[in-house]
């Protein structure tokens, strides 16, 4: 009989249309369990292209405004989504790095050759002393990756003294010497980056017995406790993950893991940042829903080996990668960024959310100028791109309460392939009031969600809303504010319930009280 109603219903109606409602949210907000890490709100910045050089980094006398050689404008706009930390130097950069080229007189500083990123000379002009200051100034905790590919136990051993030893010591005293008095606090460590790939090449078996004898001497001190982060997996590697829970354990605290969504899924025709059909917008946003499935499978192997559940998963790279700008340097990774990356990184935000029990971090690769940024910089201009305005949105889930999110969604379908329409995640915050994120991936139709909160009687919704007319609208530099968060007013309480209408291609942020 309710198959008879149903048909009849769709007859009258058609499917998906917005009297008939697919869409069903149930929220538990009496349920909430783990915390939604702040850290997976976390960033990335490599010495690559124009990320510290340009982006961060001006140096003290440029024109630019600036703190200590530090960009004003870039700290500020960081501050305003609260990034919770940072992770440098690299990135393949890092397992070429030595930082003892990076402190004391910068005209005294050795170069090198960055040969990962274009072959230009580093003049180690940005070193520990301006990363940890960029740190203290955004107000955010510092992430540092350790030399494990090309450096030695000793020279990671000792820049951990450097930078966090308080007592008498030939690094403590030479960081007093370069004028820093204070030692630094810096928890998060991590002893290698991609040693499968640009770290070295390594096997799991070897890196693992790798990792065990630096970890060994990457030294707690005082009450600087480390962090210490295994390099994981790249995508579907699940064997190294397997190996390293095996083989490492509990001497790590974080295990990472590195994907990049690309467009085509053709590493060597990546596909452009801003023109795309939407065949393509699809087939990124489907090749994107694929780090839900690798978050669970590498997720379930780690809780063989930690069932408490004491590591984390760090997905410390991840973002969209396309063709670089057409006239940029092929090695500074240098992408416009549209409506579609600010919907990837909105559903992937609300993937890490809903795996908080086992991810404890993520980073966007990476801040300013490189891959899926935040920020572009062009001389003394700055913009802020979609994807800003995600982070901007979802802030509000940082260290709050996950509600577990029951989801029915209609199918948004190209070419014979469906995916969900809708995709979700909630939180309570301390003060006790709900946030739900909501996207929806379908630039055609708007979707009428009912949504129930179970165990809240809500008062009052307010909403904002991230969208724009087309799904590869960007902001340039002559056009800033094209894409941009503007106030919703599409959700409704009546009876106790929530009617959400979500336009087509959009990310939703609602606050209910
Ligand atoms: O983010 C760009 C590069 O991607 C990083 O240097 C490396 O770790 C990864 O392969």
């Amino acid at each position: 009989m309710k198959k008879v109603i149903l048909i009849f219903t769709m007859a009258i109606f058609g499917a998906g249309s917005s009297v008939f409602a697919q869409n069903k949210l149930v929220i538990s907000a009496d349920q909430g369990k783990e915390i939604i890490s702040k850290h997976i709100y976390g960033h990335f910045s490599e010495h690559l292209g124009h990320c510290i050089y340009g982006g961060y980094w001006v140096g003290e006398n440029s024109p630019i405004p600036n703190t200590r050689g530090i960009r004003n404008d870039v700290v500020k706009a960081l501050k305003d989504i609260q990034i919770p930390n940072l992770r440098w130097p690299g990135g393949c950069f890092a397992d070429e790095y030595h930082w003892m080229d990076g402190i004391g007189p910068r005209d005294k500083r050795p170069k090198m050759v960055n040969t990962n990123w274009g072959g230009v000379t580093e003049d180690n002009s940005f070193g520990t002393h301006e990363f940890l200051d960029l740190c203290e100034q955004l107000g955010c905790e510092p992430y540092i990756t350790g030399n494990l590919g090309s450096g030695s136990v000793e020279e990671m051993s000792k820049w951990i003294e450097y930078i966090t030893f308080d007592g008498e010591s030939p690094m403590a005293n030479l960081r007093r010497q370069n004028g820093r008095e204070q030692p630094w606090k810096v928890r998060f460590w991590g002893v290698g980056n991609e040693s499968w790939g640009c770290g070295g090449n390594m096997t799991p078996d070897f890196y693992a017995d790798q990792y065990r004898r630096y970890a060994t001497y990457c030294r707690d001190y005082g009450d600087n406790r480390l962090y210490k982060i295994a390099c994981g997996a790249g995508g579907d590697d699940y064997n190294w993950t397997e190996v390293l829970m095996k083989n490492i354990n509990q001497q790590m605290q974080g295990l990472s893991l590195h994907h990049y969504t690309i467009p085509t899924g053709d590493w060597s025709k990546k596909g452009s940042a801003t023109r795309f059909d939407e065949a393509e917008y699809f087939n990124t946003l489907s090749n994107t829903l694929f780090m839900k499935e690798l978050i669970n499978k590498h997720a379930a192997i780690m809780d063989q080996y930690d069932p408490q559940k004491q590591i984390g998963l760090m997905v410390d790279e991840w973002g969209i990668w396309t063709d670089v700008e057409p006239g940029t340097n092929p090695g500074f990774l240098y992408q416009q960024n549209s409506l579609r990356d600010a919907i990837l990184a909105a559903i992937n935000l609300n993937i890490f959310n809903n795996r908080c029990d086992r991810v404890k971090m993520a980073n966007i690769a990476q801040t300013v100028n490189v891959l899926q940024a935040v920020i572009l910089t062009d001389g003394e201009k700055m913009l802020l791109t979609p994807t800003y305005w995600v982070y901007y949105l979802y802030k509000v889930h940082q260290d709050a309460t996950l509600l577990p999110v029951s989801v029915t969604s209609d199918a948004y379908e190209m070419n014979g392939k469906k995916i969900d329409a809708i995709n979700v995640s909630a939180s309570k915050d301390a003060s006790g009031k709900i946030h739900i994120t909501l996207v929806n991936i379908d630039p055609n139709k708007a979707q009428t969600i009912d949504t129930e909160l179970q165990g809240f009687t809500a008062k009052k919704v307010t909403g904002k809303i991230l969208t724009s007319a087309k799904i590869n609208d960007c902001n340039t530099f002559d056009k800033p504010n094209t894409v941009n968060v503007k106030d919703f007013n599409g959700a409704e309480l009546s009876d106790g319930k929530l009617n959400i209408t979500l336009p087509s291609q959009s990310v939703v942020m609602l606050e209910i009280e």
